[in-house]
Parts: C-alpha cells; sequence; structure tokens
C-alpha cells in the first residue's frame, strides 16, 4: 500500500480524494498498489468539507509521519509551501505538487534537494492537460523552438465571457465560484500564474533558470469592449498568451494579452480550456487541450502523479540527467523583443491630432499597418495596428504621445502575434 498525505484540502485536495475514492480500483490496477490518504493539513479546523480523513494543522505531522510515503502539497504560496516541501523532501518523502508559483521561484533548488526522490508536479501547467509528460518524456527527442499557450483558465474565461457583453469584474467573480482563480486572483488576471508556467515549461524545454521579475508579464487587466470590438473588425481574437522561442541562443519569455487571428486553432479555445502548441525541431508543431483549472481537472494531473510514484517510477524532474552544456541559452532583454502592436487613443476631436500622432511613430521606425477612428460622446477613440517593431521602440512613442495635450485617457496597447 502507497500511502499519502496531502497539505491543503481545499478545491484541488477535496477532488483529489474524492476521485482516489471514485476510480479506487481503476487506480490500483494502473499503479499496481493501493492507494490511501491518511492524513490531511489544513488552515482552519472548523471548515466544513466533504471528505472523511483525520486533520492536522501541524504540517511536520504529515512531513516527519514514518507511514507516509507521498506528501501532495495542494496549500499553495510561494515560501510557506516551500518550507513544507522541503522538509518532506529532507524526510525522504515523495513529493507530488500543484504548486507553479512555488516552482517558478524554487524549481532548480527542489530539484537538488529531490536528487534521488520522485518529485513530480504535472498539475502545476494547464491543469488537467498532460503537459509536463507531454514536454518532458513525450518530445525529450526534440530541439523545443517554440512553445506558446493558453495557460491561465481564469483569464480565458473571463475573456470570453465579455465577448458576449458580461462585465470584467462580474465574471471574475464566477470564476473564483468555480474554483478557477488562484485564493489571490490578481495572480491571474495580472498575468503572473501564467508566467509562473511559462517559466516551467521553459526549464523543461531550455534548461533555463528565470525568475518571474526577469521576464515580461502584462496581465488582461486593461482589455476592454472597445478592444474586443477592434478585435472583431479586424478578424482577431484576445487572448492571454505564454510565449517562448528560441532564437538562436536568446529565449524570449513573455505573457500577455495577444491578439490572434481568428482562423488559428488557438483562437477557438474557449472558457475554462487550456491549449499548449509546441513545435519541436523533429516532430514539427504538436498541440495539447484541455480544462485548464478546477477541481476534478487538476486532480486528474495530482492523481497521474501519485500513480507514476506507486509505479516506482522516477524521472529527471526538469527532465535533464545531466546538465546541458552544449546549449547555453540566455534569456533575450525585454526591451529587445519584436512585435505587431494594437493602440487604443483617446483624444479631443481636433485637427493636426492623427498627424501629430503619426509623426511620432514614424520618428520611431514605427509603422502603421491600419487604423480606425471611432467617434464617442464629445470624444474620438483612434485604432492603430502597427508592423513590427522594438518594445524599447513603441514604448518610448507611447510615453511621447502620452504626454500630448489632446491625448484624454491611458493608451492601451495590445501586441498582435501572427
Ligand atoms: P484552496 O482552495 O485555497 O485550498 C488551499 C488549502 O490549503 C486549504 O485547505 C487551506 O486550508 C490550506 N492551506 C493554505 N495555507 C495553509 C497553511 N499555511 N497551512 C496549512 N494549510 C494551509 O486552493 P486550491 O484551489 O485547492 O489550490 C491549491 C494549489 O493548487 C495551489 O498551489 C494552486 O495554485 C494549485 N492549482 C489550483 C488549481 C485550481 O483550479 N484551483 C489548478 C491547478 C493548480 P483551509 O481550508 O483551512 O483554509
Ligand atoms: N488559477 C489557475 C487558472 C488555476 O485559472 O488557470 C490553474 O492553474
Amino acid at each position: 500500500m502507497v500511502k499519502i498525505g496531502i497539505v491543503g484540502i481545499g478545491t484541488v485536495g477535496q477532488a483529489v480524494i474524492k476521485n482516489l475514492e471514485k476510480n479506487k480500483e481503476l487506480i490500483k490496477a494502473r499503479s499496481g498498489k493501493e492507494i490511501k490518504v491518511i492524513k490531511g493539513v489544513v488552515r482552519n479546523l472548523n471548515k466544513k468539507r466533504d471528505i472523511n480523513i483525520p486533520l492536522t494543522t501541524d504540517y511536520k505531522e504529515v512531513t516527519r509521519d514514518p507511514e507516509i510515503d507521498i506528501v501532495v502539497e495542494l496549500m499553495g504560496g510561494v515560501e510557506s509551501a516551500y518550507e513544507v516541501v522541503k522538509d518532506a523532501l529532507l524526510n525522504k518523502k515523495a513529493v507530488v505538487t500543484a504548486n507553479k508559483a512555488l516552482l517558478a521561484y524554487h524549481r532548480f533548488e527542489l530539484q537538488k534537494l529531490a536528487d534521488t526522490t520522485p518529485f513530480e508536479y504535472e498539475a502545476s501547467v494547464a491543469g488537467g492537460i498532460p503537459i509536463i509528460k507531454a514536454l518532458r518524456d513525450g518530445l525529450s527527442a526534440n530541439h523545443i523552438e517554440e512553445i506558446k499557450g493558453i495557460i491561465n483558465g481564469t483569464c480565458n474565461y473571463i475573456l470570453t465571457e465579455m465577448k458576449k457583453g458580461r462585465d470584467y469584474k462580474e465574471v471574475l467573480k464566477e470564476a473564483q465560484e468555480l474554483g478557477y482563480a488562484e485564493a489571490d486572483p490578481t495572480f491571474d488576471v495580472g498575468g503572473y500564474d501564467a508566467a509562473h508556467k511559462l517559466l516551467i515549461l521553459a526549464s523543461i524545454a531550455y534548461n533555463i533558470d528565470a525568475k518571474p521579475e526577469d521576464i515580461l508579464i502584462e496581465g488582461i487587466e486593461n482589455v476592454n469592449l472597445t478592444d474586443i470590438e477592434f478585435a472583431k473588425e479586424f478578424g482577431y481574437e484576445i487572448k492571454l498568451l505564454g510565449i517562448a522561442k528560441k532564437i538562436s541562443n536568446e529565449i524570449e519569455l513573455r505573457v500577455h494579452p495577444t491578439l490572434i487571428k481568428k482562423e488559428e486553432m488557438i483562437s477557438k479555445v474557449d472558457g475554462v480550456m487550456n491549449a499548449v502548441s509546441v513545435i519541436g525541431d523533429v516532430v514539427g508543431e504538436t498541440m495539447y487541450y484541455g480544462p485548464g483549472a478546477g477541481g476534478d481537472a487538476t486532480a486528474s494531473a495530482v492523481i497521474s502523479d501519485i500513480i507514476e510514484i506507486a509505479r516506482g517510477n522516477k524521472n529527471p524532474m526538469l527532465g535533464y540527467k545531466i546538465p546541458l552544456e552544449i546549449e547555453k541559452v540566455k534569456l533575450k532583454p525585454i526591451e529587445e523583443i519584436i512585435s505587431k502592436y494594437y493602440l487604443r487613443i483617446s483624444v479631443n476631436d481636433e485637427i493636426g491630432v492623427l498627424e501629430k500622432i503619426a509623426h511620432i511613430l514614424a520618428k520611431h521606425n514605427i509603422s502603421i499597418e491600419s487604423f480606425l477612428q471611432k467617434p464617442r460622446n464629445g470624444y474620438v477613440k483612434l485604432l492603430f495596428a502597427t508592423h513590427k517593431c522594438k518594445e524599447k521602440e513603441i514604448k518610448k512613442a507611447i510615453n511621447e504621445i502620452s504626454n500630448l495635450n489632446f491625448v484624454l485617457k491611458p493608451i492601451n496597447y495590445i501586441r498582435i502575434e501572427e
């Protein structure tokens, strides 16, 4: 028998316990062992829960229990979770976690600490999609050229519902009630959760150790109905994308709302669904699709890790048995990233406005691809799509245009990926 202790019995923890019980016979047949959760750790013992296992508030009763074989960390957070997982590993417990924030900061230290102890984290990226196993194992023959994905279910749910004209705040609240959002939902809407996941994928793809502070992260807070209208008119969808690209020996890592052509497969991914496209030099493009958040979807991934460990398998955590010396890669500086942009500029309806904006864009070598003018009550919204330009040039141009006295509101911009 394999005995489990779970630290964190919330949305995901309860779904893991429920599904281990529901599919008990199948899981036993597939893993070759009976799997039993014998203890759980929570903050509040008085909270009502739909489970029947002994609970404690002291994580050491799990990480140091000689009976427990696998510690499953489902509490969230960074440093407190690190303390728990570290203690489990020091006590030679195998670890399963769904915690991408923890891994975004500590994955390389944990890999070292784990050494020969199994450590799995399938649920940390894209919920129910087995993307870690796909990238680390299924695609291990490939140099990875690009990863592009919708990897936050909450944001995709919000953007999908906004297309129906629904209010951003109301939909976010709904996503929280459905168990999709992080304990602090600014991690979702601010793009940080997607960035945590992108960093994990990038480490498997490129063995690169970057932190969230090192990469470009923008969330969906500024996307509004005008942007959605523009997207519709010009044949685009707006999606929060995580993008990792290898260009010679530089890795570009970025998370931001993105305008993508309607015909692309990833544009059709709606609601809480996630999708990740991976381009490998041997296989070409492969794509993975499935539910990106929610208790059951995440439990499916957590339980697959438990089964993997119960089978006696020990995978190299980030996919490398020895360091990849021949391919030293470095992170591309944010200001050097090249993209096309959409700009939304609210201005007074005056003579010469367009000329002044066009002049500033030209000064920074930014060429306009298309333009739309939307008259509003007493003012005008100017919507531009640019050709490709450098991040540092568009930022300078936006700053200069913002200072023109006929500009009424902060300028919004969205990158266009084609
Ligand atoms: P949740 O519903 O907020 O549950 C968190 C659980 O951890 C609760 O039972 C809480 O106890 C317990 N906890 C928190 N801090 C603790 C501490 N310091 N000591 C002891 N217990 C503590 O969160 P969740 O949605 O299940 O998410 C759990 C993890 O899975 C997070 O890392 C999240 O990012 C990840 N994840 C979630 C999803 C999803 O769709 N929800 C998908 C993929 C990955 P109380 O119940 O007593 O408050
Ligand atoms: N809050 C996350 C999301 C949970 O919405 O995608 C899954 O990692």
